[in-house]
């Protein structure tokens, strides 16, 4: 099977989506029905979210052996299981018998074996089936037949990442470059010690370009330019399946927070320009990752709809801090949940006006390449061609 969405466009006028793909400088945004049209979305959710890799949560949240826990992936959910020997699986969340969720989405458990709640139909944490109630001395009846479908899981840097299709390739292969900018941050060894889980009345790709460009920083964040510049920094050119760039800290300011002051503790391996940027990375689809000096912000979006997306934030810390006496993770969650609540609005207003159908795709000023480099990869994918692959994205783009 050729990874996905291959020669499947979705339902967008191409001619459109020609104009997204003009060099940069004479490019449009998206059409409009990309962000507000449910066909469109429910493509997306086949072929972005289900297609390829996606993040769907964090190691920490399944430990140890017998954890399980459920999570949307594309139009369907997975099944995330610790086994026995400590190694993470991912199942589609379906029973082979008549198809009952193993557990419901979002929710989670600790148990030696994996039951469905229809029938009983029981199975290890490997997937094998182990019982099913009558089926036993039926002729014919293979129980290794009946087993979990089971899909392929990585987990990098504490993040837990399910392909979908089953088709993608390694995520290794999918990251590129990435690893040698987020390695130094050793995000698996901190502890999350804050968290804050939004809805916001938004398209997720309004969300997506929004955290790619500080051209609206000094409008609306008024804090944040207080610690960081909003026109430093650079974007990298980074082919394949992740959009990211850099800003500055100015002089004085230790990491972003109301004062520019850290109540952490610099994270180990940071050299010394580490310590004084702030690098912010996009997983594609669905994964923010905000690099900083004492802390690492990660916001995970789920889409629920096209006009509603589903953002869980968290913040995590060298282990040594949170063990700290007094150690208080406010002056990051505080500083961020205000700048948070400054996009969401923002976001959530730029969703209402394009609702109008009198709204128009528009042009993007030089401050906007991540945008460029976010929207052309959409659509890229929403022609056919393949996102995922870095090689092939690298070929077309
Ligand atoms: S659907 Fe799962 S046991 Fe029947
Ligand atoms: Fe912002």
């Amino acid at each position: 099977m050729v990874s996905q969405s291959v020669n499947q466009h979705a339902p967008l006028d191409p001619a459109a989506l020609a104009d997204s793909l003009r060099p940069f400088g004479e490019s449009r945004m998206l059409p409009r029905a990309a962000y507000v049209d449910p066909a469109v979305f429910d493509w997306e959710q086949r072929h972005f979210f289900g297609g390829g890799w996606l993040c769907v949560g964090r190691s920490s949240q399944v430990p140890a052996p017998g954890d399980l826990r459920a999570e949307p992936v594309g139009a369907g959910s997975v099944l995330l299981a610790r086994d026995e020997d400590g190694a993470l699986r991912a199942f589609a969340n379906t029973c082979r018998h008549r198809g009952h969720e193993l557990l419901p989405c979002g929710s989670a458990a600790q148990q030696r074996v994996i039951i469905c709640p229809y029938h009983s139909w029981t199975y290890s944490l490997n997937g094998n089936l182990r019982a099913a109630a009558g089926f036993k001395n039926r002729p014919g009846f293979q129980a290794d037949r009946w087993g979990l479908v089971e899909l392929p899981v990585e987990e990098w840097h504490g993040l837990v990442f399910v392909d979908g299709s089953g088709a993608a390739g390694s995520l290794a292969d999918s990251l590129g470059t990435l690893e040698e900018f987020v390695a130094p941050y050793e995000p698996e060894r901190l502890t999350v010690a804050g968290q804050h889980d939004y809805e916001v009345a938004a398209n997720w790709k309004i969300l997506t370009e929004n955290y790619h460009e500080c051209y609206h920083c000094p409008v609306i964040h008024p804090e944040l330019c207080k610690v960081s510049p909003p026109k430093s920094g650079e974007n990298y050119s980074a082919p394949g399946t992740w959009i990211g760039g850099w800003m500055d800290l100015r002089d004085g300011m230790d990491t972003m927070s109301l004062d520019g002051s850290s109540g952490g503790i610099s994270l180990r391996k940071l050299d010394a320009r580490g310590r004084r940027t702030v690098v912010y990375v996009n997983v594609f689809p669905n994964v923010l990752v905000s690099l900083h000096p004492d802390y690492v912000m990660t916001h995970r979006l789920t889409p629920l709809a096209a006009d509603r997306t589903r953002i869980e934030c968290t913040w995590a810390f060298a282990p040594e801090a949170v063990a700290a006496p007094g150690f208080d993770p406010g002056y990051a969650v505080e500083f961020w949940d205000i700048t948070n609540q400054q996009d969401w609005r923002a976001c959530e207003s730029v969703q209402r006006g394009l609702s109008s159908p009198h709204a128009v795709p528009g042009p993007l000023s030089a401050e906007e390449d991540a945008v460029y480099q976010v929207v052309t990869m959409i659509a890229r994918g929403y022609q056919g061609q393949p996102v995922w692959n870095p090689s092939a994205a690298a070929r077309v783009s």
